[in-house]
C-alpha cells in the first residue's frame, strides 16, 4: 500500500538546491501529491518542532526555519517514510558524508542545524505534520486510487 510522508526543503537549500532535490525526488519514483512554498511564522515553527522543545538547539532551530521560505511536500510511495529518510541521510551531514555520500544531506548540507531537508520520522508523525501543514487531505486521489 502507498504511504505518505511530509518532506521539507529547508531555507538553507531553497536558493541553490531546490530544483536538484525536486528532480531527485521524482527520479526515485515518489509522487509529489502536495507542494507549497511557505515562510513559517515563529509560532508555526515552534509547533512543527514541538517534540524538540526541550533541546538546547530549539531556539536556533526555530529561527533558522523562519528565516526564509521552505518548500513543503507530501511524498507518496510505498514505504515513503523510510525511503525519504534514507534519501536524506543522517541528521548530521558530516556523518552523512562518511556513511551515505550519495544522500541529500551529504551533498547539500552545511552542518547539523542547517541540514537542507526534513522528513517525518514515522507514519504517525507524517500524518500529524501533513495535517498541520496542509489540513485534511484524506481525499487526495493518489491515495484512494489503489
Ligand atoms: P530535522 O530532521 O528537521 O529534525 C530536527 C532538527 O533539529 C534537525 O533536522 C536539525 O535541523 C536540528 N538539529 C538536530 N540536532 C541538532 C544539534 N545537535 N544541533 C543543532 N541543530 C540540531
Amino acid at each position: 500500500p502507498k504511504q505518505q510522508t511530509l518532506a521539507v526543503i529547508k531555507p538553507d537549500a531553497m536558493e541553490e538546491h531546490r530544483e536538484a532535490i525536486l528532480e531527485e525526488i521524482r527520479g526515485r519514483g515518489f509522487s509529489v501529491t502536495r507542494l507549497k512554498e511557505t515562510v513559517l511564522s515563529r509560532e508555526m515553527a515552534e509547533e512543527f518542532y514541538k517534540e524538540h522543545r526541550e533541546k538546547p538547539f530549539f531556539n536556533q532551530l526555530v529561527e533558522f526555519m523562519c528565516r526564509g521560505p521552505c518548500m513543503m511536500l507530501v511524498l507518496t510511495k510505498e514505504n515513503a517514510v523510510e525511503e525519504w529518510r534514507a534519501m536524506m541521510g543522517p541528521t548530521d551531514p558530516n556523518k552523512a558524508r562518511e556513511t551515505s555520500p550519495e544522500s541529500l544531506r551529504a551533498r547539500f548540507a552545511a552542518d547539523i542545524l542547517h541540514n537542507s531537508v526534513h522528513g517525518s520520522s514515522n507514519e504517525q508523525h507524517a500524518e500529524e505534520k501533513i495535517r498541520f501543514i496542509f489540513g485534511d487531505i484524506s481525499t487526495d486521489a493518489e491515495l484512494t486510487s489503489d
